[in-house]
């Protein structure tokens, strides 16, 4: 992964692509992809590490088209007709694979979802031969989640169209981070993160949202402080150290610096799947001395956003009464999910269909 990337050269904008305020061309999405002049070059989407700033414009703008589109009376369009879209999941998951194939209808593509456990993986196939099945059965895009960190590099590797990661191991979570990012733009003042504290409570170890997270949040100019148990913890210290320039990023284990004045709060799962023995005394300690309540709450801003990736473990590393307060956006998460995932959808079938192919 790396810190420091190029901007790259604004696109020339036609008669059908708006160009907003901040200079990003933004598509017209009830077009084809391929007719758009924009300035997203990426076939693949495997994290958001290299994203450049007009890169998470352009897919801010691109939401906001896709968010206009699911609020008309028939929220479809059909400029992704003719394109088929695979969703290979070996974990389990709610949000994402729905939302990518809600997503992906509402571009009106072709959906095939595969359970792995009821494949042909569950008689030994390899992940490289079940993606070269999948492309040999017609997929353009592969949207997948593995619990290997890196699966989705090696499918990429052999599949011919987009490949897009729904999260893969500890590494990342890119459509989730994009979402974050939507939701906290939309309901932060003036839309900016610039300067903004957002503290990134739990179990960060374990946590692909997290590592994503950091990559999109601190390109946007916030003051990221990530906190939990030194235990759960490990490798962000030694990445605050090292200092991504221009980046800033504070690693704690005291929960009551880090939600001081907080403009954000984002609580996250414990992974109890993923937790080796003795990294926590008890699930019942870490709710006691990290646990998202409302008394710690007020430690922060008055006007302190919540969020949580979910699934939640209510009554551990967040409160019931906390995910449900007035000033918490975990549902706007879920919803923001379809609109993001449709844009990432469009950008990278316009790049695939443009010849833009390049690795992200
Ligand atoms: N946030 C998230 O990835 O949720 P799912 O596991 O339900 O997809």
């Amino acid at each position: 992964m790396t810190g420091e990337v190029d901007r790259p050269e604004a696109a020339s904008s036609g008669p059908s692509s708006p160009v907003p305020a901040d200079g990003a061309a933004v598509p017209t999405v009830d077009a084809p992809p391929e007719t758009q002049a924009v300035s997203w070059r990426h076939r693949h989407l495997l994290d958001v590490d290299a994203l450049t700033r007009a890169e998470l414009e352009l897919v801010m703008g691109t939401t906001d088209a896709m968010t206009e589109v699911l609020a008309r009376p028939i929220p479809k369009v059909p400029a992704l007709r003719g394109t088929a879209v695979t969703i290979l999941f070996y974990e389990a998951s709610t949000r994402t694979r729905v939302s990518f194939e809600v997503a992906a209808k509402n571009l009106s593509a072709d959906v095939v979802n595969i359970a792995a456990a009821s494949s042909s993986v569950s008689k030994g196939e390899s992940l490289v031969d079940t993606v070269r099945t999948i492309e040999a059965l017609g997929a353009d895009m592969l949207v997948m989640r593995h619990s290997a960190s890196g699966a989705p590099y090696l499918a990429a590797d052999v599949f011919g169209g987009s490949v897009l990661n729904g999260g893969d191991g500890w590494h990342a979570h890119p459509s989730q981070a994009l979402l974050d990012l939507y939701t906290l733009r939309s309901r932060l003042p003036g839309g900016s993160l610039e300067g903004r504290k957002v503290v990134i409570l739990g179990d960060a170890l374990h946590s692909r949202v997290a590592r994503s997270n950091v990559w999109t949040l601190t390109a946007m100019g916030a003051d990221l402080w990530i906190c939990g148990p030194a235990t759960l913890l490990r490798g962000f210290e030694g990445w605050a150290a090292r200092g991504a320039a221009g980046r800033r990023l504070t690693v704690t284990s005291d929960i009551g610096a880090a939600l001081k004045d907080a403009d954000v709060v984002m609580a996250l799962r414990i992974q109890k799947e993923r937790m080796a023995s003795a990294l926590l005394p008890s699930l019942r300690e870490y709710a006691a001395r990290y646990g998202l309540t409302r008394e710690r709450l007020r430690a922060a801003s008055p006007d302190v956003v919540v969020m949580h990736p979910g699934p939640m473990n209510e009554g551990v590393e967040i409160a019931a009464d906390v995910a449900v307060d007035p000033r918490s956006v975990i549902t706007q998460q879920v919803t923001n999910g379809v609109a993001v995932r449709m844009a990432l959808l469009y950008l990278l079938a316009g790049a695939r269909a443009g010849g833009r192919e390049r690795g992200a």
